[in-house]
């Protein structure tokens, strides 16, 4: 069977929950860690003193290593994974893939002349709520899509090189990419620095869909109480994702408008509201980092395109990339050109 070598770079906040997966996983070994911070680093050697621990992630590139996972800050990402790509190393990159789309477009270009498989870290791709909510929308049981909506709101954690909308709406970019499988067409985003000069901690976000579906995401640090929501109205029914809850993160509503030919009643001019059963599917919960993680090998051994591929990460850059154009203006609509 076949076993991978793998490095890390970045042990900070969110690298050792990568780390404890692939030293999980039986088919990886972390064989090094790199982190600027010595007490990073001495965190790491006291949870696993097989690893070895360096300041200079060019020690990497000496360890004959198979691939090395990022998760160093965003601004980091593209000159880092240049690097291992160059070395013939294949790379998963936490999100956003790159504050830029030209580098993102040169990481996936390196990736494919040299053979290496790229991934971006969208761990909710992974996560098996999504996945449920993908397949209603897919398998037509809401019917024709009117919108989707979503909240990712807490009071901190406050970043001081970027702002809430490079920091948390990522996530909510690529929940809706991926469940509608295409990217919207364009964006228009307001927001404030309210706590630290220039770096917006609250941004509200407004997404033009084809076929004019419209997506609102609303992300903040600076909210009294800790969401994680995501709503999507159908033709035929209505669903709400919320990632808070341990059980029943996911609650399907036979609600809706029919509209009548005519009616009698004026008060309801010419349409009935549906009042039916809410379903509460029951979900296989598996850490969806872990599966991320091992869907990472598993494209390195079949030799296939991540489901969170380079690509995937790039058009979550460019409606990013969108959206703080369109904050810079405040609120115009800009349209995301894709290719
Ligand atoms: N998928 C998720 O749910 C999720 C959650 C949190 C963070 N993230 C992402 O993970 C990445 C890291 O975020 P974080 O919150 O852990 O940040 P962090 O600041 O806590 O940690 C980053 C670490 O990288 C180290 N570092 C920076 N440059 C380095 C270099 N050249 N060589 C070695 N180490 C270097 C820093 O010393 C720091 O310890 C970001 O891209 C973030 O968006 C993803």
């Amino acid at each position: 069977m076949d076993r991978f070598k793998v490095g890390v770079i970045g042990c900070g906040y969110w690298g050792p929950n990568l780390i404890r997966n692939f030293v999980e996983i039986p088919q990886s070994d972390v064989v090094i860690v790199s982190d600027l911070r010595e007490e990073r680093l001495s965190h790491i050697k006291a949870s696993y003193p097989q690893i070895e621990v360096t300041k200079d992630y060019q020690e990497l590139f000496d360890q004959d290593l198979d691939a090395v996972v990022i998760a160093t800050p965003p601004v980091t990402h593209y000159p880092l994974a240049r690097e291992c790509l160059q070395h013939d190393l294949h790379v998963l990159i936490e999100k956003p893939l790159t504050t830029k789309s030209e580098h993102a477009e040169e990481l996936i270009q390196i990736a494919e002349t040299n053979g290496m498989v790229l991934m971006v870290g969208h761990t909710f791709e992974y996560n098996a709520a999504v996945q449920t909510l993908k397949s209603l929308v897919d398998s037509g049981e809401l019917g024709q899509i009117y919108y989707l909506d979503a909240a990712r709101l807490n009071l901190g954690l406050f970043q001081r090189e970027m702002n809430v909308l490079w920091d948390l709406a990522p996530h909510d970019i690529s929940i809706m990419r991926y469940i509608m499988g295409i990217p919207p067409i364009s964006v228009s985003a307001h927001g404030m620095p309210f706590v630290f000069e220039g770096i917006h901690d609250v941004v509200y976000m407004n997404m033009v869909f084809p076929e004019n579906i419209l997506a609102h995401i609303h992300v903040s640090w600076l909210d009294p109480c800790k969401v994680r929501r995501l709503t999507i109205v159908g033709d035929k029914k209505m669903v709400v994702y919320n990632d808070i809850l341990n059980l029943e993160k996911i609650k399907i509503y036979d609600k809706g408008v029919d509209h009548l030919p005519y009616t009698d009643n004026f008060g309801e001019f010419n349409c009935s509201y549906r009042y039916g059963d809410i379903l509460i599917p029951n979900i296989r919960f598996i850490e969806p980092l872990r599966q991320e993680c091992q869907h990472f090998l598993e494209c390195i051994k079949n030799h296939t395109e991540p489901v969170s591929s380079g690509q995937d990460g790039l058009e979550v850059v460019k409606v990013l990339e969108a959206a703080q154009r369109s904050l810079d203006k405040n609120g115009i609509h800009q349209e995301v050109i894709h290719w």
